[in-house]
């Protein structure tokens, strides 16, 4: 018995990273899953995204695990590709419960064009909103909704330090707004029995933070850091002896508020950051 049996989930930015390991995760719980990613690259954004070979080595692994999986390309700035995806995927797995907004940019860099900030808020918080729109009219009451939001929507100086960039800003702007987002849309779904919750994620080991525009962040002092150099940085993020957390300690998140355990948490803003922001945050306050 798995704690998602019969349920069905979406997954943006299911290709590879967390949002590969959040398909796996809730699978191995009995989901379906309905998997996108956009499978190439924006061109503001100073590292590569996934690849279609990326989304389709997800869906073997779900297969390989004996669940349903529909995968297909879709971009969640484009509302149209997102509908298609997600009546497709209930079409051939016959509902809807679960919805993991996962997928994200971060743009970073003091040399980058000021599009970096359009296409971070565009992705990281429009995309967000578009999931939720192309999802709702499937979802009904005990249907979950969770989007990943960043420390970095938690705190000040983080990536909207003026040295990342536009795209630091809009980053930290979307993940604000995130939160925001999930608070205010939590509040509005609570008499439907429909959940929204967030994760707030410190450092993850995932191809967003091993990029040498993160190294660069890591690293002001290097001109051309290595992960070697950077290695040595990540821990200053967090009070907990790491440098980061693996994409699997943010699915274990995701699965609790996926699952009926977490059946009257709503409006959580749930950080798994080794105690990033306890530094900057007063003793019991909320938020
Ligand atoms: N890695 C970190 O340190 C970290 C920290 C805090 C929050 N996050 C957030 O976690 C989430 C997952 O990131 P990750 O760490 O797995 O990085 P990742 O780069 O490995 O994965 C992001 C995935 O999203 C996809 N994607 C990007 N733009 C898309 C679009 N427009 N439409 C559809 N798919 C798109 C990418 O192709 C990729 O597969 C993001 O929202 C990110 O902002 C990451």
């Amino acid at each position: 018995m798995g704690k998602l049996d019969g349920k069905v989930a979406f997954v943006t930015g299911a290709a590879r990273g967390q949002g590969r390991s959040h398909a796996l995760e809730l699978a191995r719980e009995g989901a379906d899953i309905i998997a996108v990613d956009i499978c190439e690259d924006i061109a503001t954004n100073g590292y590569p995204l996934a690849s279609s070979a990326d989304l389709a080595e997800t869906a073997r692994l779900i297969e390989e695990l004996d669940r349903r999986v529909v995968a297909s390309k879709a971009d969640v700035r484009e509302p149209s590709e997102l509908r298609r995806a997600v009546d497709e995927g209930v079409a051939a797995l016959g509902r809807l419960d679960i919805v993991v907004a996962n997928a994200g940019i971060c743009p970073l860099g003091g040399e980058v064009p000021p599009q970096a900030f359009i296409d971070a808020v565009d992705v990281d918080l429009v995309g967000v909103i578009n999931t939720v729109s192309a999802t709702y009219r499937h979802l009904s009451a005990g249907a979950s909704i969770v989007a990943t939001g960043s420390v970095a929507g938690l705190i000040s100086g983080g990536t909207d330090n003026p040295a990342n960039g536009p795209g630091g800003s809009g980053y930290s702007h979307a993940k604000r707004g995130v939160s925001r987002y999930v608070h205010d849309l939590a509040l509005a779904l609570a008499p439907s029995s429909i959940r929204v919750n967030a994760v707030h994620p410190t450092n993850v080991n995932t191809d967003m933070l091993q990029s040498d525009p993160m190294y660069r962040v890591f690293r002001p002092d290097l001109e051309s850091p290595t992960r070697e150099d950077a290695e040595i940085a990540f821990p200053a993020m967090q009070p907990m002896p790491i440098g980061y957390v693996e994409p699997i300690d943010i699915s274990k998140a995701v699965l609790f508020l996926a699952s009926d355990d977490a059946r009257y948490v709503t409006g959580l803003q749930l950080k798994v950051d080794a105690g990033a922001t306890l530094a900057v945050t007063s003793s019991g306050a909320p938020g």
